[in-house]
């Protein structure tokens, strides 16, 4: 056992005895270092003060209740050790900032006593204490991205048959336990609260990507014209840091992106165009030329004379105002990088280096997801006619819990022989996950209804 300090930000809707609206309240709790902060939270609940709110059900990782941010990390409560949030705790300085590079390697704080610092998730409000409102947020902006199959109004007689490759892609996506680790650290949606944001939009990709789904250029077509869509994420990792899952909700916006391009959707934000020129520019000069990114995302194919159409010039315009903000800020730190045709050259070989990094991308250029990450052979593997090495271990991602749709990577990556039953019995060749309850075998199911 040992003791530990937590500092709750609390929050009174309509108190008598205390403030209304937010304060800091500090708790002792007595745990082995091993429990988590939400049994930190529910001690002090139980033997401090009653009325503090937390929300939590499974206390397992999986059904998504108890996400709050620890140490200013999104995160869920209950998969969060209290003895590593307290070592964290001790490595952050006074504003908030883990001293001395990551939370592993990082200085101990001098009093090697800081609490473990509680909040409620961002970009939601808050109701009570560490319960946030979910609904106004999270689930608006669900709902918003049709988040069910749209099949062909055709029912089949039994089941419509998947391949296991084609539900491989949207695996990951499946993991999802809505819990909103992500949308509380995007930094995107707290610039723009309209923004759809990484959960509803890796939901989206699971229909997406689903080769059931009719409407998949609908889909697409909608949220690349959204001004609050796929282009208004601005890679900033935070949700894939957050998520408790491995979603990796940014990899999945990305991946709408890519099918929009795929699709030829020209969006009126200009987004596909620029991640075009984007491309283009880092591929020719190997850093990126500012002032040529303008022109070429706006008239994009001009060889270097400004010649934008009606549309490009009002972008263009339109653009100043950021353009101003970058110089101002320092981001183009001169007058000169707007100029086009000023950027200075990388030094030596190192172009070719560029070179090489995007014909080895090109070759390459089969995306893995979490179940199959990083080793080609895996990827062969599974498209072939031996299981993949990782399939055969069985062994689910760590970050993955048992939570619905939380599938062990024997499920869907394998090319092993039909009817091959995974860990949890789902056969991998008869792949039916209209519901997002999860998977049920059919056989299984089949006898369930049988039973009824
Ligand atoms: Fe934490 Fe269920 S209580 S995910």
């Amino acid at each position: 056992m040992a003791e530990y300090t937590i500092k709750v930000r609390r929050y009174q809707p309509d108190g008598e005895d205390v403030p209304r609206g937010p304060y800091w309240q500090e708790f002792e709790v007595e745990l082995d270092p091993t429990l988590s902060v939400l049994d930190g939270l529910l001690q002090a609940r139980d033997r401090d003060d009653g009325s503090l709110a937390v929300r939590c059900s499974c206390r397992a990782a999986i059904c998504g209740s108890c996400g709050v941010k620890v140490n200013g990390q999104s995160t869920l409560a209950c998969l969060t050790q209290i003895g590593e949030a307290h070592e964290r705790a001790n490595r952050m300085n006074g504003n908030g900032e883990v001293t001395g590079g990551d939370s592993e390697q990082g200085e101990l704080s001098p009093a090697g006593g800081n609490p473990i610092v509680i909040e409620p998730m961002g970009n939601m409000p808050v109701l009570k204490d560490l319960v946030v409102d979910m609904e106004s947020t999270h689930w608006e902006k669900m709902r918003r991205v049709t988040p069910w199959l749209l099949d062909d109004g055709d029912p089949p007689e039994r089941e419509r048959i998947v391949e296991p490759e084609a539900m491989v892609d949207i695996t990951q996506t499946i993991a999802c336990i809505q819990c909103g680790a992500c949308v509380s650290a995007c930094l995107s949606m707290e610039a723009d609260p309209d923004f759809i944001g990484p959960a509803a939009l890796a939901k989206a990709y699971r229909f997406v990507g689903d080769p059931r789904d009719v409407e998949t250029r609908e889909r697409l077509y909608d949220l690349a014209q959204d001004p609050h869509g796929i282009y208004d994420c601005t890679h900033c990792f935070s949700c894939v840091d957050a998520c408790p899952k491995g979603v990796a909700p940014m990899d999945q916006i990305m991946r709408l992106r890519r099918a929009a391009g795929e699709e030829k959707i020209n969006d009126r934000n200009n987004g596909h165009r620029h991640e075009i020129a984007f491309t283009k520019i880092i591929r020719k000069k190997g850093t990126l030329d500012e002032a040529e990114l303008l022109q070429e995302s706006y008239a994009a194919g001009v060889g270097g004379k400004l010649k934008p159409s009606k549309r490009a010039i009002v972008g263009l315009a339109q653009s100043m105002p950021t353009a101003v903000r970058g110089i101002k800020s320092g981001k183009m730190r001169s007058i000169p990088k707007l100029i086009p045709g000023v950027h200075h050259k990388l030094p030596g070989d190192a172009q070719e280096h560029v070179q090489r990094i995007y014909e080895h991308a090109e070759e390459h250029k089969t995306e893995l997801n979490l179940y199959i990450t990083g080793e080609e052979e895996i990827l062969e593997n599974a498209q072939g006619d031996e299981p993949p090495e990782a399939a055969e271990t069985g062994a689910p991602d760590d970050r993955m819990g048992g939570g619905a749709g939380s599938l062990p990577r024997t499920d869907l990556v394998g090319g092993g022989a039909p009817g091959t039953q995974a860990t949890d019995g789902v056969p991998t060749d008869r792949t039916e996950l209209v519901d997002e309850g999860g998977a049920r075998p059919t056989d299984q199911a089949d006898r369930e209804d049988e039973e009824r």
